[in-house]
């Protein structure tokens, strides 16, 4: 038994200590953002790369909104502490506009995911002389989308 307690001890400490671990934050699921917009982020691959959908509830031309894929990285690095960094790029599928999104993936002090981004929008204009007012550059916070029972 005396030998048993410490070996004991390092078994638990080696599981991860259940139910001491903190929370980590996962991309992969569906969100909704402080504009209304849905976005479906699919499994993260082992190199931290991700697929998606996006389904923004406004737009900046006068087009009717279609869902638009999105594709991205997770970083995989071992400095992450369960708090990730990510980027992706939304290819709007009824406009000639792109979208990069950057930001990190956090846990609140309520234990929810919370994605906390910044973005640019880059429109299409004709000409070069144009290009002063072609960006657009905003934040959006995402949160986990609640299944409806
Ligand atoms: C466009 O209007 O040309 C494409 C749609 C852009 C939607 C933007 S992307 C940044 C911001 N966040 C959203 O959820 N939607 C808008």
């Amino acid at each position: 038994m005396v030998q048993a307690t410490p070996f004991l001890l390092v078994l638990f400490l080696a599981l991860g200590a259940p139910g001491l671990a903190a929370k980590k934050c996962s991309l992969t699921g569906r969100w909704v953002n402080d504009l209304g917009s849905n976005m479906t982020i699919e499994t993260v691959n082992v190199d931290g790369g991700f697929a998606g959908s996006y389904h923004t509830a406004v737009t900046a031309t006068t087009n009717e909104i279609k869902v638009s894929p999105l594709q991205g990285y997770m970083q995989k690095g071992p400095n992450q502490k369960g708090q990730p960094t990510f980027g992706f790029t939304v290819n709007w599928r009824f406009s000639d506009a792109t979208t990069v999104f950057t930001g990190q993936c956090f846990v609140d002090n309520d234990g929810k995911e919370v994605l906390k981004t910044m973005w640019l929008l880059r429109s299409r204009v004709e000409s070069i002389s144009s290009d002063w007012k072609a960006t657009r550059v905003g934040i959006n916070v995402f949160t986990r989308l609640q299944l409806q029972e």
